[in-house]
This record gives structure tokens, C-alpha cells and sequence, in this order.
């Protein structure tokens, strides 16, 4: 067996400093997006927002940061842009008031339960010439991008096949995962990455999705999601659950060997990640240094905002396409019947 090791750093190379708001004192504020901030030269946390004003006082302390308040408190303050990481539920509400007020938006994943409520999103955002990203931070780590050099360098022939695991065990019942009023269930919060991923490995849409979701009767919310994607020529299958032994990954099935990443999704920012490959008899690791995929999103979004550099995809677009997939994964559940993305704009 052979083990390599793939090295990344991150770069700064900007003078502007961007101003940002945060929306929700939550945990992924707290653990990963304030911290990525505080790694970068260029952001800084100007304001945080809560419900409640002890909250907002004592989460600020924390985080070093002088000014708190309320949501509208941010959304009416002199900073750039917003970071919204609220229950999926309560997501259009705010991104729209921001975006109606000139700010741009970092809106966490999923962006929203709908997809009508994801057009109003981009519409409003593009009315007031501002711009959003659905923050799947996992997608700017550099190891898919290193998995699909890996089938080219190693020629492993045609991709026909992906399948993406990402779950967990089932979450205490005051999370807000768990509530139905607040866009909870394992689609919006875990099984929108292996679509998505299948999406990015891809490089395309899918044609349509057959999926079978296991509507929890006391809560009303899906705690089982298997969604089966036929895109032209392939076929991807995600699986999510909340009630299940930890795991994040995905496998490619190509013409003449696979490829396994072991860490797909949430990668912390100090863990280092493995990619397996697999040829004729050989077997590799490919050892992935630890990076902190947060910091590198909000990088890549600032530098696109600023006209630095442009990202290799239109977040605007892919917010959409992601919620229309989501859209055909419902409605494919609730009429138990395979649903074409086309179909979706009828
Ligand atoms: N990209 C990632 O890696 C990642 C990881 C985890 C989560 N997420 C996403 O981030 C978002 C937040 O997740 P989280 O786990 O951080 O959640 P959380 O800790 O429960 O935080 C959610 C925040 O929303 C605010 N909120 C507003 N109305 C609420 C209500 N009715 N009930 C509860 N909270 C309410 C609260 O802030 P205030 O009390 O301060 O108002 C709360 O702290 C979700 O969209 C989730 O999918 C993304």
C-alpha cells in the first residue's frame, strides 16, 4: 500500500476588510464560522445579533466583539454582509431583510424548505445587487477537487457511479433539527450534501430523483432519507438518517477502479482526511492535510464579491438547482413516484 500526502495552505492577499453580522448566536457560528473569521486578515465580526439581548451580550463577549443586539439591529448597522445561521426554516425571512437592505449573505445550508422560498431568496438578492452563497463549506475543500485529478491521473476510465453516506445519531429533541415548524428533518440538514456532492463530482444536474423519506409520526419530520439521482449516463445515491453510527463519506465506482473519500462532508479543520483508490490489485491512500473548508468558502465568497476572483460556480445558480433538487426529493416522497427536475417549474 502506498500512503501520499497532498499538502494545502491557505493565502491572503487583501487589503479591504469586510464587515459582518452575525444572525443567531448558534453553535456553527460559534465553533466554526467566528473562528474561520478570526483566521482570515481580511473580516472581521463587526456586530452579533440574538432574540435575546443577554444572549447577544454574552456572546459577543466571548467572541470579542463590542456591539450586539437584535437581528434588525445587524441588518440596519454599517457592515457588508451577513452571516445567517439560523434554524432552515427562518432563512428567507432574514436573507431577504438583509438583502433588502444592501447586504450580502452568507445564508447557511440548507438555504431554505422550498423551492419558491429559494427563488424569492435569489430574486430579492438580485433585485438589490447584493449576493448570496449557501454556505456548504465542504465543498471548498480541496479533496474533491483532488479525488477528480485522481481518476484522470490514474485512468480510471468512465464515472457511472456515486454514493454518499452522511448521518448521524439522532439529535436531543429540543434541537431544531427536530422541529417541524422550523424546517427540521434529515433532508434540509444532512442528506442535501451527498446530493450535492453528486452534483459537484458530477459536474451536471440530474434528470430527476425516485426517494423514499421516514416521516417520524410524533414529530412530523423526516428521519430517514434515501434519494436515488439518474443524471445522463449515471447515477448517484445519497443516504441520510439521525439514529445512526457517524458517517460522511462517498464512493465513485468508475470503468476501472473506485475512489473513496473517508471524510467527505464535515471535515474539522485540524483532521486529516483520506482518499482511497483502488486499480487492478493496487491499493492507495492519498493523506490530505488538514484545512479549514470555512475559511476557504468565506475567502472564495470575498473575493467574488470584491472582484478579486471569480468562484468556478454561480452561487445565485447553485442555491437554486440544489432547492430544486430538494423540491423533486419531497414530492417524489410524498407521491411515491419518480419525479423529472423539469416537472418542477410546472
Ligand atoms: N455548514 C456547516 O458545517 C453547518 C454545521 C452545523 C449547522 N449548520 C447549519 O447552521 C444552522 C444552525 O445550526 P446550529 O446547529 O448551529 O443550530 P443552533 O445552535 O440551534 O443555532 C440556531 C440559532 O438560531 C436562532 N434561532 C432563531 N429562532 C429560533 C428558534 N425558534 N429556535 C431555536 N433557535 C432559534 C438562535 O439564535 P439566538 O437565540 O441568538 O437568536 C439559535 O442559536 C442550520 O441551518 C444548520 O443546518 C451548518
Amino acid at each position: 500500500m502506498e500512503i501520499l500526502l497532498l499538502r494545502i495552505s491557505i493565502q491572503h492577499s487583501h487589503k479591504m476588510t469586510f464587515k459582518i453580522g452575525i444572525i443567531g448566536c448558534s453553535r456553527v457560528a460559534k465553533n466554526k464560522f467566528i473562528p474561520a473569521i478570526n483566521s482570515l486578515e481580511f473580516a472581521s465580526i463587526d456586530i452579533v445579533g440574538s432574540r435575546t439581548d443577554s444572549k447577544a451580550k454574552q456572546f459577543s463577549k466571548e467572541i470579542g466583539c463590542k456591539t450586539f443586539g437584535s437581528y434588525e439591529d445587524v441588518i440596519s448597522s454599517d457592515i457588508d454582509c451577513v452571516y445567517i445561521s439560523l434554524p432552515d426554516g427562518l432563512h428567507e425571512k432574514w436573507t431577504i431583510k438583509a438583502a433588502e437592505a444592501g447586504l450580502h449573505v452568507l445564508c447557511e445550508k440548507s438555504s431554505t424548505t422550498s423551492y419558491e422560498s429559494a427563488k424569492n431568496m435569489v430574486n430579492t438578492s438580485k433585485s438589490s445587487k447584493t449576493r448570496i452563497i449557501e454556505c456548504f463549506s465542504f465543498r471548498f475543500h480541496p479533496q474533491h477537487k483532488k479525488v477528480l485529478d485522481l481518476i484522470q491521473e490514474h485512468n480510471l476510465g468512465n464515472i457511472h457511479n456515486f454514493i454518499g453516506n452522511f448521518g448521524y445519531p439522532r439529535p436531543n429533541d429540543n434541537n431544531i433539527r427536530l422541529q417541524k415548524k422550523l424546517g427540521g428533518g434529515i433532508l434540509n440538514d444532512a442528506c442535501c450534501y451527498p446530493i450535492c456532492a453528486s452534483r459537484i463530482i458530477f459536474n451536471e444536474e440530474p434528470v430527476g430523483v425516485m426517494s423514499n423519506l421516514l416521516i417520524d409520526a410524533t414529530l412530523g419530520i423526516d428521519i430517514s432519507s434515501s434519494v436515488f439521482l439518474i443524471y445522463d449516463k449515471k447515477n448517484a445515491y445519497a443516504e441520510s438518517g439521525f439514529d445512526r453510527n457517524f458517517k460522511s463519506n462517498y464512493e465513485i465506482w468508475c470503468s476501472k477502479g473506485n475512489i473513496k473519500l473517508n471524510r467527505a462532508f464535515a471535515v474539522p479543520k485540524n483532521f486529516e482526511t483520506e482518499i482511497h483508490l483502488i486499480k487492478n490489485d493496487s491499493k492507495k491512500i492519498i493523506m490530505i492535510e488538514p484545512v479549514d473548508q470555512t475559511a476557504l468558502m468565506i475567502k472564495t465568497f470575498f473575493e467574488e464579491i470584491s472582484n478579486i476572483k471569480k468562484c468556478d460556480f454561480n452561487f445565485e445558480d447553485d442555491l437554486l438547482k440544489q432547492a430544486k433538487i430538494l423540491e423533486a426529493v419531497r414530492l417524489s416522497n410524498k407521491k411515491k413516484k419518480f419525479v423529472y427536475l423539469e416537472d418542477i417549474e410546472k
